[in-house]
């Protein structure tokens, strides 16, 4: 069968890469794709949002199965217009994509299906914001209803700073109307998790867990990414922990959907934290995580397209167990200078390295690009991802970390740190 992945990061990079290993398929396309899916796909013009040619392409391909990567996929109807036309899609409709784009949604399902959360409360308002936060010493976070990226959350620690963040939300409006609604809840602490699972609406199969790091710089400093590195499995976790996961956050929240006639179809993601008081959830995603899908998606040995497929058309409760690589898998982005900073970055610099690459390193595209004459630039705030195994956390990390050394550019940078508490 022909597949087709949409998105253009290194999440997309690592799907191509699992789909063409498929038995399944004949070709795989990714649109928009990236200058690492166009070695081993075909890419293909158009937009990961732009549902109209999305389904005419589909249609005209004849394709059996379409992947969603990214939330604006998701939320753009793309699911929706594909499975309308008679295309299995794994990746949820838009209306069960809100417990991603809409934290008020999340919250409010969250609440009602019993899962363990932060206490919370939204407001479209300052005045009663502060007053909750004041009545909690400022120990919250405020958080933007809306898609921002990864940058709608701001954690604060005193009065002063949660006055600033709902300030900056409700009143100087500089998250535009994604915050517009805010939620503000209590302050959590513990390690944080990431637990991937793929479910049909009904039945769900959680992944190989992972921990992302989500601030620019080394040792936890500097703003919000995307993601920087993530590894997998993450130290002091266990099956026990993925399993009270799946009982205690995911089925909940997958038969909550179902319920309210919003069946889920795809990954869901957890963001957690480990907290003294057991396992809180601090988000949804509605599809793969970026980093996590390079290395989770590495270690699964199992057909990806075959567990897709079933996820798209139901029926994954006859689905074979998962096999997995036993080994750690670590991935550390190379990042642009000024990332995340969207004004200060520039693009466009030429690339080297990436055929000198020791044994072992897989190196994932994101934003990369082919040009012709020149050959490989950089078009994006994450650049690459540089993934490796090892028998150790310690090994794989290691051969991850020169892999990155490995790639050169003017300005890149990655941090040196990820997976470092696992030695
Ligand atoms: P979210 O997009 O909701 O996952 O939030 C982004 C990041 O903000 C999380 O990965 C946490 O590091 C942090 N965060 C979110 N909610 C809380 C909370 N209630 N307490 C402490 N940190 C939080
Ligand atoms: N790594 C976090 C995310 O994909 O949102």
């Amino acid at each position: 069968m022909k597949v087709l992945v949409v998105g253009s990061g290194a999440r997309e990079h690592a799907l191509v890469w699992k789909c063409v290993q498929s038995d399944l398929v004949e070709r795989v396309y990714c649109a928009p794709g990236n200058g690492g899916t166009g070695g081993m796909a075909r890419n293909i013009a158009i937009g990961a949002a732009d549902v109209v040619r999305l389904v005419s392409f589909a249609k005209r391909e004849r394709l059996g199965l379409i992947v969603l990567g990214p939330e604006a996929a998701v939320d753009a109807g793309v699911g929706d217009a594909l499975r309308d036309a008679g295309f299995p899609v794994f990746g949820p409709n838009r209306r069960a994509g809100r417990i991603e784009s809409s934290k008020v949604f999340a919250k409010a399902l969250m609440r009602r299906a019993a899962i363990p959360t932060a206490d919370f409360e939204v407001f479209t308002e300052p005045a009663p914001a502060k007053g909750w936060a004041r009545e909690r010493q400022g120990r919250v976070a405020v958080k933007a209803d809306g898609l921002a990226r990864g940058k709608g959350v701001i954690v604060c620690s005193d009065v002063e700073a949660s006055d600033q963040a709902i300030d900056a939300m409700l009143v100087e409006q500089r998250f535009g109307r994604s915050g517009a609604t805010i939620v503000v809840e209590e302050l959590l602490e513990g390690p944080e998790l990431s637990v991937l699972a793929v479910t049909d609406g009904v039945d769900v199969i959680p992944l190989a867990p992972a921990r992302d790091y989500k601030r620019a710089h080394e040792g936890d400093t500097g703003l919000n990414t995307g993601g920087m590195g993530a590894y997998s499995p993450p130290k002091g976790v266990d099956d026990a922990i993925v399993n009270e996961v799946v009982d205690c956050v995911m089925r909940p929240a997958v038969q909550e959907l179902a319920s309210s006639g919003d069946e889920f179809r795809g990954v869901l993601y957890a963001g957690l934290m480990l907290t003294k008081k057991g396992i809180q959830t601090l988000e949804f995603n509605a599809r793969f995580g970026d980093p996590e899908a390079q290395v989770v998606l590495p270690r699964l040995q199992s057909d990806f397209v075959a567990l897709a497929l079933a996820a798209a058309r139901g029926g994954l409760a006859a689905h074979p167990d998962l096999r997995w690589n036993q080994q750690a898998c670590v991935g550390v982005v190379v990042a642009s200078a000024h990332y995340p900073d969207d004004v200060a970055m520039k693009f466009g610099q030429r690339i080297h390295g990436l055929t000198e690459m020791p044994p072992g390193v897989f190196i994932f595209h994101a934003g990369t690009r082919f040009e012709p004459g020149v050959g490989l630039v950089t078009d994006g705030g994450r650049v690459v991802t540089s993934v490796a195994f090892g028998d150790t956390v310690a090994q794989a990390r290691e051969t991850a970390l020169t892999g990155a050394r490995q790639v050169r550019f003017e300005g890149a940078f990655f941090r040196s740190d990820i997976a470092q508490e696992a030695e």
